[in-house]
């Protein structure tokens, strides 16, 4: 139950409300002066104080300053009379949770309150979880402690005093590459070099090199012998990032490199003999990469000897408060700001988001937030218009049945976002086909299939 402390001199005003509360179901505590209250603020626990602004003695605003200073994040609203609105503008500025003039609505009062603890559940939560952001949620630098995080950290263990290779795939932005250091740097091998290239970079003659390194006078440009990552990886860990997006004739030469741990640089001819562990990763599925023969299998198997899937961040929004936190730790300090929380609707936003990019795209919201805030409670004005906006991703989740006919349910979707499109774009087709992605000959198509006439 929820208490609420009152504060009034005048007895007819703790009289009404604590009767007016308590009929609501909250627990009411009165004190007859801010003194009193001051007492109670500090040794109960409270969830929110109502206090008149005009008392005798210490007045209400001087109550709310004292308060902050005890218990900044609990909610205080003030209770004015009339004609003294310059004094509810103060209070607001000293982070009062809200005001309301005397005499008070019953209804806007409660409806006041109720917003006020819902806001103080909220910002209680953000704090349990920014405490629970412990060693034990985290594997060096990752932060996460959903099911699907705890069980990439018992792999990692497990992985990273073998040698065995390990394909680590997933959507963009879900901490590939982080995951694949931290199989390094608890492995064995954490002293020697954690080498990675990106095979999706590069043209393929420029991969190679980049791979096996290149003797003098290779070919144009190759003014200097270069040694390639193969070579520099020796005695640590090999990251081939964008794996998927090697070319068939490279998959062949790093098959059979894989195979006998030995290559000649691009134009030599001396074999050169390393001890490399190799990480690969992909936001492609690679089974049907393999299927589709744009991978060879056989370098696939001694690719993904094991396999850690990292899920979309959508998919483990129990890490979400955590990640928020982290970053906000980590950009308040990079960029010197004082400390910062976000107001409960952002917070709102944050959840309901669904996260393309993943834990890229957060920690860019969070670092923009950070350099546009100034008050300290990032709100939702801090955010990018794209992550307000989009209503009908965010709801998918809920709207989606769970066991009615798969083409009937996505039949009746299709029928509704064409009639919707042609209201919002005035019945003009091709507007309608642009809106919803598609082309106006199969807009016109989909027209017919559900006999829409206009
Ligand atoms: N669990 C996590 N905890 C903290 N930071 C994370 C986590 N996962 C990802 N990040 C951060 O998000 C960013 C993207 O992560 P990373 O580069 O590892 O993703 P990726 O899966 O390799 O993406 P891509 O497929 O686009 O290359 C990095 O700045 C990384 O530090
Ligand atoms: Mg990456």
């Amino acid at each position: 139950m929820e208490t609420i402390l009152i504060v009034d001199d005048e007895k007819n005003y703790r009289v009404v409300l604590e009767a007016l509360l308590g009929s609501e179901g909250y627990e009411t505590i009165t004190a007859e002066n801010a003194d009193e209250a001051l007492r109670q603020v500090r040794k109960a626990d409270l969830d929110l104080v109502i206090t008149d602004m005009k008392m005798g003695g210490m007045s209400g605003m001087q109550l709310l300053e004292e308060s902050k200073k005890i218990k900044p994040d609990l909610p205080v609203i003030m209770m004015t009379a009339y004609g003294t609105i310059e004094m509810a503008v103060e209070a607001m500025k000293k982070h009062a949770y809200d005001y309301i003039t005397k005499p008070f609505k019953n209804e806007e009062l409660k409806l006041t309150i109720k917003k006020a603890l819902e806001n103080y559940r909220l910002v209680k939560e953000n704090r349990l979880l920014s405490e629970a952001l412990t060693d034990r949620y985290r594997y060096g630098n990752i932060i996460g402690k959903s099911k699907s995080m705890q069980k990439i950290y018992d792999m990692i263990n497990k992985v990273a005093q073998s040698k065995a290779s390990v394909m680590i795939t997933g959507a963009s932005g879900t901490g590939k590459e982080l995951i694949a250091k931290a199989i390094h740097y608890n492995s064995t091998r954490k002293d020697r070099p954690f080498i990675s290239i990106n095979c999706g970079a590069l043209t393929e003659t420029l991969l190679e090199s980049e791979m096996f390194g290149h003797e003098r006078g290779a070919f144009t440009g190759a003014v200097a012998m270069r040694k390639g990552r193969f070579e520099l990886a020796d005695g640590g860990t090999l990251f081939l990032d964008e794996v998927s997006e090697m070319s068939p004739p490279l998959q062949v030469k790093l098959l059979r490199v894989l195979q006998e741990m030995e290559f000649e640089r691009v134009g030599g001819t001396r074999s050169i003999r390393v001890d490399v562990r190799i990480l690969s990763a992909s936001n492609k599925d690679m089974k049907e990469e393999v299927e589709k023969g744009l991978f060879r299998d056989d370098l696939f198997f001694r690719l993904n000897v094991i396999h850690i899937e990292v899920p979309p961040l959508k998919q483990r929004s129990e890490d979400i408060h955590l990640l928020v936190n982290h970053f906000i730790e980590k950009y308040k300090r990079e960029k010197n700001r004082k400390d910062m929380t976000l107001s409960p609707e952002a917070w709102k936003v944050i959840y309901n988001y669904h996260w393309p990019g993943n834990i890229r795209e957060l920690e860019n919201i969070i670092e923009r937030a950070v350099v546009l805030n100034s008050s300290g409670i990032i709100g939702i004005e801090d955010l990018p218009e794209d992550i307000l906006g989009r209503k009908e991703d965010l709801d998918v989740d809920r709207f989606v049945p769970l066991n009615a006919p798969l083409q009937a349910t996505l039949e009746q979707i299709e029928e509704k976002m064409i009639r919707r499109a042609l209201a919002k774009c005035g019945n003009v087709q091709s507007h309608a086909a642009q809106m919803i992605g598609i082309t106006r000959s199969l807009f016109q198509h989909k027209m017919k299939k559900y006999n829409i006439v206009i």
